[in-house]
């Protein structure tokens, strides 16, 4: 069947049509109803689909668009390490279904590139309770299977351009369901650096000058390492400069 799909135990997934924007509706389940870790809401298209920095997330039928609701016992600092287990869970599930031969990286934050475009990304929302412990968090990803946006400042692809095959979205989706809850598990018990390690072994521009717009400033630097908290770290000169927040350039040839 079309949409039919395995879930991880734990994990219990509600298909919706349409909807506005599957972060938005499983943060009010989150606060509303209180419902368990493991809801996932997948939505055919969106509506509303919302991007990071507050930009719209074009959300037409034919992609995937999906968020988790993860309640770790831990602060919210340590809960934004769960911004990186989407990509990297998006990146094991396309190599299963298409093959390694693909050039899929990371591009910091949480971007997944395919063929150096932008073909998925991730939306992390957190709430904490009064004493400071995660309350919930909704890790939502869109994944461009095979239709994407065009006229973006960084170029986006969907799979169906890059990939000779077809893609069975339901497999897919279950396959990115298995590899994530596999992921959360590491990093439950092992904590950030199996992750970390994983996303920089295909980290774009590791090693490399990189320009970084903080709001109306551009820094640019040698993109050295991910530290705990999911800053970049960056060489600039002499030191090393955190990075918390800010939109990646890549300098052409690199
Ligand atoms: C980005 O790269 O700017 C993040 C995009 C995140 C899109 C996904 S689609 C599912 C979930 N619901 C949303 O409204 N946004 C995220």
């Amino acid at each position: 069947m079309e949409h039919e799909v395995n879930v991880p135990s734990g994990y219990h997934l509600v298909l919706l049509n349409s909807i506005g924007s599957t972060n938005d509706e499983l943060k009010k389940l989150a606060i509303s109803e209180n419902v368990s870790e493991g809801r996932v809401l997948w939505a055919l298209e969106q509506t509303a689909g919302k991007g990071r920095n507050g930009r719209e997330w074009i959300s037409n039928l034919g992609n995937i668009y999906l968020s988790v609701l993860f309640r770790p016992k831990c602060s919210s600092y340590i809960a934004a390490q769960i911004g990186f287990l989407p990509a990297i869970a998006a990146l094991m599930s396309i190599d299963a279904m298409v093959g390694r031969s693909l050039e899929i990286r990371f591009k910091w934050p949480n971007d997944l590139l395919l063929n150096l475009k932008k073909v998925g990304g991730t939306l992390i929302e957190t709430r904490s309770g009064k004493d400071g412990t995660v309350d919930w968090v909704v890790a939502g990803f869109g994944l461009n299977l095979t239709n994407h946006p065009e006229q973006t400042t960084f170029p986006a692809t969907c799979l169906r351009l890059e990939v000779n095959k077809s893609i069975q979205i339901n497999k897919m989706v279950e396959l990115y369901l298995f590899n994530l809850a596999k992921l959360y598990n590491i990093w439950q018990k092992n904590g950030f650096d199996p992750i970390r390690k994983k996303w920089l072994a295909s980290a774009h521009g590791l090693n490399e000058i990189i320009n970084v717009r903080l709001g109306s400033n551009y820094i640019s630097g040698i993109f050295r390492d991910l530290d705990e908290d999911g800053s970049m770290v960056l060489e600039t000169g002499s030191r090393l400069t955190k990075i918390t927040a800010g939109e990646v350039y890549y300098i052409e040839g690199n």
